[in-house]
């Protein structure tokens, strides 16, 4: 299982500073979503490597739309360098081929994820919104995702080992909505530990808040590599 680390601080000083204090750890994952990205661009990017050429970059994105449109910026986030960027499932298996299509001629090309159900979600607000039962949902997505050729998907904890069920082993899942060690879930309705992940065969888990709102980040990091 790999640690993501979510670059959500307010400010980009904030998110280097963060970086800065954290950089002696190699192969960390750093997801970088709208908050940063939308402010700061590819030049973070750039910064995030400069830092340690070691770190891979999530590019948390989420694309929705319709296929072509999908490709296109499928094709501009690969030149961009990134390791790692992911589409929303329910754009439907035509789009997600489409994206996959699109990156087939490069020679190395980012591993490509599905967002299932946002880990926000409470079983009511996403029958909601999707007239479906959650858990069932986030598994038809998944097999889809697996169907378009994708390399994995983004879901809760609780989805996770039925997903591996229905798609592969090797289809690779990212969870969100960690608490490492049970603390404060915020905003988000499905959280689980790093115990719990484990158990649900989990590749990557993404923290945000419970690191960078730790008083000392670079422990809390030292805590959770030691548990993984
Ligand atoms: O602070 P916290 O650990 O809750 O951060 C979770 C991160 O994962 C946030 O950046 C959020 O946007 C992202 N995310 C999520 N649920 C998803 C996909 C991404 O919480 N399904």
């Amino acid at each position: 299982m790999e640690l993501c680390i979510a670059l959500d601080l307010p400010t980009k000083e904030e998110n280097l500073v963060l970086l800065e204090k954290i950089q002696e750890h190699n192969n960390l994952w750093i997801k970088v979503g709208f908050r940063s990205y939308i402010r700061d661009g590819k030049a973070l990017l750039d910064e995030i490597k400069a830092i340690n050429p070691t770190f891979k970059i999530f590019l948390d994105l989420k694309l929705y739309d319709i296929p072509n449109t999908m490709a296109d910026a499928a094709e501009e986030i690969a030149k961009l360098g990134v390791d790692m960027f992911n589409v929303h499932a329910s754009s439907g298996k035509r789009a997600m081929q489409s994206v996959m299509e699109r990156l087939k001629p490069l020679k190395k090309r980012p591993i490509v994820l599905a967002v299932t159900a946002l880990t926000s979600f409470s079983n009511e607000e996403f029958a909601d919104v999707y007239n479906q039962e959650l858990a069932a949902t986030a598994s038809k997505f998944a097999k889809d995702a697996y169907e378009s050729g994708l390399d994995g998907v983004v879901c809760s904890v609780f989805e996770s080992q039925d997903i591996k069920k229905s798609t592969s082993n090797e289809f690779l899942t990212l969870t969100p909505g960690i608490r490492p060690f049970g603390e404060d879930a915020g905003d988000q309705q499905r959280v689980a530990t790093i115990e719990k992940a484990k158990v649900a065969l989990v590749d990557y888990i993404v923290v945000g808040r419970p690191i960078y709102k730790a008083e000392d980040p670079q422990s809390k990091i030292e805590d959770i590599l030691k548990e993984l």
